[in-house]
């Protein structure tokens, strides 16, 4: 287990959107370095940059078409690398995306796979024997290829699905997981890895990491068996990069062998319940001040995950994602304070969403390459009130998205002249989180205040207690022992006996 994931705080860089250096109108490799000074003075040390490599971009890069070679929209190999080497001389690790589910249809493999004569690639996709014979229940595409036989998806259809088996194979073109070419396409993505991990990356982001071998049980066997593979390389011979996965359980994810996992955003799910409660109409979000929420919907679903995996790695809160709504969307700054306060105090590994320390709004748009309501979360970020918000010099047509322009549409600039920014807090709260090992990934956690219907949560990390009232009544809980604030938002007070935290407070005792 790498051990600088224990004071880890993650950014997560959309590359398209970040800064734009040559003014072509879409982020690069140089943007991102020339940020790097902004990043450290933020509190975050490490960054996962969403896909960077060549693509058509008919899913933002998820549709990767030469996974040893980056896109060159964003600069070369060799900018990627010095990004690699710049981010290390200021403490700063990176991780890039991998993509193992699945291909661009414009990837090598998949052309040779489309032809009719069997080659080394033929079973690199999953394909059926006859061009029309279905896929048994799986996405597939027919009628376009040399080769008799439809292809399964992964995704949209754009993106085939790489070939790692079936676990009990049912037809003769289901291949089992121990097949020669089914261990191909494991060689070929630790091949990969390998690659960037020889240059200086520190890890991956992992894509629809429980997506690899089909037909797999419940306790996906097969696709555990070949992460546990890619950690036993890890391991050995590079024992510092570190390993997240896109997966929403951690129990197993962990098992696997992954180091972090994410808890994802699903409908009615306990994430969800902190910031985007808003499917029915009504908001009963947690941090949302007049919500009634009740931190006992989130605690149901994440405890029972956190206590199962917590030996073997970390289970990761994030402000948001490149396919999620932003926070701003239905919450407000002191709203997103507390949300803040609360994902940055919390177990595992915290990870903030590029644009979420100043409060960036979701836009309404048209769909980009593959975004559709996700690109709304995907717009430029708003560095200054120069042109184009700081982000590029190039006209306002040529950007990739539009740029926010909203009079008080939210900047660095603005933020960081202003003590009492959420760009502020977001800092205070980072440091103060990298000054007290108590309140890092591995610290002891514990509920002691969580009631059915009370706005208030308390909890214990280490020798630390954190209460937070996103309420806008007053809330009084009893103390348990505490001697001092080391750190608050909003009015909230200690007396002998008892807690008492205004409307919308947050408070870290000693
Ligand atoms: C993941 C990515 C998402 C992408 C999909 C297909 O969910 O986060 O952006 O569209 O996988 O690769
Ligand atoms: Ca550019």
């Amino acid at each position: 287990m790498p051990q600088w994931l224990k004071d880890a705080v993650f950014y997560e860089i959309y590359p398209q959107s970040f800064k734009d250096t040559n003014g072509d109108g879409i982020g690069d490799f140089q943007g991102i370095i020339e940020k790097l000074d902004y990043i450290r003075d933020l509190g975050c040390n490490a960054l996962w940059i969403n896909p960077c490599f060549d693509s058509p971009f008919k899913d933002a890069g998820y549709d990767v078409r030469d996974y040893k070679k980056a896109a060159s929209r964003y600069g070369t190999n060799e900018d990627l690398c010095r990004l690699f080497a710049e981010a290390h001389k200021k403490g700063i690790r990176v991780l890039l995306d991998l993509v193992p589910g699945h291909t661009s249809e414009e990837h090598p493999w998949f052309t040779m796979s489309q032809k009719a004569e069997t080659n080394e690639y033929s079973n690199r996709y999953i394909w059926t024997s006859h061009c029309f014979e279905g896929a048994k229940g799986f996405p597939y595409i027919g009628g376009e290829s040399e080769r008799s036989g439809v292809y399964v998806l992964n995704f949209f259809k754009c993106q085939p699905a790489l070939n790692y088996g079936f676990l009990n194979p049912k037809e003769p073109w289901q291949l089992p997981v121990d097949h020669p070419d089914c261990i191909a396409t494991r060689e070929a993505m630790k091949d990969v890895m390998r690659y960037w991990l020889d240059q200086g990356c520190d890890g991956f982001r992992v894509d629809m990491a429980a997506s690899l071998v089909k037909n797999d049980d419940e306790e996906k066997t097969g696709t555990c068996a070949i992460w546990s593979n890619v950690r036993e390389m890890l391991d050995s011979d590079y024992p510092e990069a570190a390993m997240v996965s896109e997966w929403g359980n951690p129990q197993l994810a962990l098992k696997a062998g992954f180091h972090m996992d994410f808890f994802l955003n699903g409908r009615g799910n306990g994430y969800s319940t902190l910031m985007r409660d808003y499917e029915n109409q009504e908001d009963h979000s947690f941090f949302k001040k007049d919500g009634h929420g009740d931190i006992t919907r989130f605690l149901e679903d994440y405890l029972p995950r956190y206590e199962a995996s917590r030996d073997n790695g970390y289970f990761c809160l994030l402000t948001c994602n490149h396919d999620t709504l932003r926070p701003r969307y239905n919450l407000d700054e002191t709203e997103l304070k507390l949300a803040f306060a609360f994902i940055f105090t919390m177990p595992g590994v915290p990870y903030l969403y590029y644009g979420d320390e100043i409060g960036m709004r979701y836009l309404e748009l048209p769909t980009k390459e593959g975004g559709y309501f996700r690109t709304g979360s995907r717009t430029p970020m708003q560095w200054n009130h120069e042109k184009n918000a700081g982000f590029s010099e190039a006209e306002k047509d040529s950007l990739y998205l539009p740029v926010d322009e909203a009079d008080d549409a939210p900047t660095v600039a603005a933020q960081e002249s202003d003590p009492g920014s959420l760009l502020h807090t977001v800092k205070s709260l980072l440091a103060l989180r990298h000054a007290s090992a108590d309140l890092q990934a591995d610290a002891a956690f514990e509920p002691v205040y969580a009631e059915k219907g009370a706005a208030a949560f308390v909890y214990r990390r280490g020798a630390l207690t954190v209460a937070v009232n996103p309420s806008g009544g007053t809330v009084t809980v009893p103390s348990v022992g505490q001697k001092s604030v080391i750190y608050s938002i909003g009015n909230g007070r200690w007396e002998e006996d008892r807690i008492i935290l205004e409307p919308q407070s947050f408070l870290v005792l000693e």
